[in-house]
């Protein structure tokens, strides 16, 4: 199930951080695998207005969890993570369309975030779920700032682009979260 995340829970998401990004040490992107999460306090900022969505197992533990702000008018995905032994279930589209409605209820036109170009569960994955490049000349105020950082601390090393998703008019059910 999806819901939003509690105070006592950010640790944990650390830890869903650390173990997801595993993988990129199978691309010679160790630097990016060592990378170290956010903290809880950084967690804190998200969680405590709501934008941070988990998905929990059965025991409501949680195993994936989505960060999620209001960037340039629009919803913007911080971060995705899921932990490995829960991967491709399709746990991180389904977060991602919660945060869909989330937007949709807000009334507010796009999903956005950053990723990597040419890393198979990056970009493609995103291009896949319906998320489209926005070229340099296209990105806000927000989106060219978080980009600029990322080249701040290397993470441009490998290429790094925006993307974005419409928000639906219609998709049906309500938010697990609420922001702000
Ligand atoms: C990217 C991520 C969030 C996807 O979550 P997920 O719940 O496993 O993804 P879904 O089940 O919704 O979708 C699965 C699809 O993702 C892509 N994908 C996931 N893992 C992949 C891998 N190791 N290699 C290639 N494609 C992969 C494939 O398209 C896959 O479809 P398939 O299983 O039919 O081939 C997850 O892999 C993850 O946490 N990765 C590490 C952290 C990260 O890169 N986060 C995104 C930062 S922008």
């Amino acid at each position: 199930m999806i819901r939003a995340a509690r105070a006592d829970e950010l640790e944990r998401l650390r830890g869903i951080e650390l173990a997801a990004g595993e993988i990129f040490r199978s691309l010679g992107m160790d630097a990016i695998a060592e990378d170290e999460p956010l903290t809880v306090t950084e967690l804190a900022l998200f969680q405590t207005r709501g934008g941070a969505l988990v998905f929990t197992d059965a025991s409501d533990v949680p195993v994936a969890y989505l960060l999620l702000e209001r960037l340039d008018g629009n919803a913007h995905v911080e971060q995705l993570s899921v932990h490995p032994s829960h991967a491709r279930r399709g746990l991180g589209s389904e977060l991602l369309d919660n945060a869909e409605k989330w937007a949709q209820a807000e009334g507010l036109e796009w999903l956005t975030l950053t990723t990597f170009r040419d890393v198979p569960w990056n970009a493609p994955y995103y291009r896949r779920l319906g998320f489209e490049e926005l070229e340099p000349d296209m990105l806000d105020d927000g989106l060219r700032g978080i980009l600029e950082c990322e080249t701040l601390v290397g993470l441009s090393r490998w290429p790094r682009i925006a993307m974005r998703r419409r928000v639906e008019p219609h998709s049906a059910g309500a938010a697990s979260v609420s922001l702000y």
